[in-house]
């Protein structure tokens, strides 16, 4: 079996990989393969290894349909076109469970970063501007007790509640279509409904797949219902977020302020007007990004490419 990878995959996926007998090549160019190279390389080879790049589309699967696997390093996969994966009969795999505890961190995180003007202050201080003390300056908000809104409480949303309730005595309501028992038994959360979630929270986290009925739903209309004081958080995808109407509501007080680890588009540009503004904190799509994280990911990216070598169940097939 001969694999292409589209990055440099974490060492212990690629050693599980070599000792295998997988023969792998990777693409090791600080850049994105263009959709020839990608095509090119993938003929060559019996399975892809994606682990960054311009997405999957029709046009590549219907060129590369001998691939026996394409096993994605990301548990999110709205950027492959899973319908025509399926109707070519490509079989995809994601990395599902361990990335929960480092996208949560990261999403704590820029709660914090926003709520305190983190990212501002510390701009501030390399621009020579700490100036003298004022009691009544650089004021951020105190979360302890707030209430945290969960937008899609699955694995990453119960841990990102966990560290909330733990660390900051917060309380969880959260809506998603179906009840989360074990959210709801272990840190006491509350499914309510959509009006309710914005109506309620003082930071809404979002968590929940970039779908077609997800996408753009944190518009102008949405974030005028949310409470002027809450803090909008997104580490799921950035397509959920409309980008203008989140720095409208912003500057227009409907918001208190963000943090984002996903924009949109990404990459975010150097010019955008989040990047001043003092209660937002912006990450470049850093989420699961830990030594420990991306080395688990890219051993389970590795399973499933040598269960397709072997002809055993792929571990983690999406079934969408
Ligand atoms: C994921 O796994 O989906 C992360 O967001 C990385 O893309």
């Amino acid at each position: 079996m001969r694999v292409f990878i589209t990055r440099v995959l974490p060492p212990a996926g690629l050693e599980m990989l070599q000792r295998a007998g997988v023969a792998v090549t990777q693409w090791t160019e600080k850049r994105n393969l263009s959709p020839e190279e990608m095509v090119s390389y993938c003929q060559q080879h019996d399975a892809l290894l994606y682990a960054g790049g311009r997405g999957i589309d029709r046009t590549f699967l219907e060129q590369c349909r001998h691939l026996k696997v394409i096993s994605l390093l990301s548990v999110g996969y709205d950027y492959v076109d899973m319908k025509a994966a399926q109707e070519l009969g490509i079989p995809v795999t994601n990395t599902p469970g361990v990335l929960s505890a480092a996208t949560a961190d990261t999403a704590f995180l820029l709660m914090l970063a926003a709520s305190r003007k983190a990212f501002y202050m510390h701009q501030r201080i390399l621009n020579g501007e700490w100036g003298f003390s004022d009691p009544t300056a650089n004021l951020g908000i105190s979360l302890e007790g707030k209430t945290l809104g969960i937008w899609g409480l699955g694995n990453i949303g119960h841990v990102m509640a966990r560290r909330c309730v733990r660390a900051l005595d917060m309380k969880v309501i959260y809506h998603n279509r179906g009840r989360n028992a074990a959210a709801e038994k272990e840190l006491g959360a509350i499914r309510v409904s959509f009006d309710e979630l914005l109506q309620q929270s003082d930071v809404l986290s979002i968590h929940t797949a970039l779908t077609p009925e997800t996408k753009g739903r944190f518009n102008k209309e949405v974030f005028a219902r949310m409470k002027p004081n809450a803090i909008f958080i997104n580490a799921a995808r950035g397509g959920i977020h409309n980008e203008a109407d989140l720095i409208a509501a912003i500057n227009n007080g409907l918001i208190w302020g963000a943090g984002l680890d996903v924009t949109n588009p990404e990459p975010m540009q150097a010019d955008n007007p989040l990047l001043n503004m003092p209660t937002v904190a912006v990450l470049p799509h850093i989420g699961s990004a830990t030594v420990e994280t991306r080395n688990a990911m890219s051993c389970i990216a590795a399973q499933n490419i040598i269960a397709a070598m072997k002809g055993e169940p792929l571990p983690n097939l999406i079934r969408a």
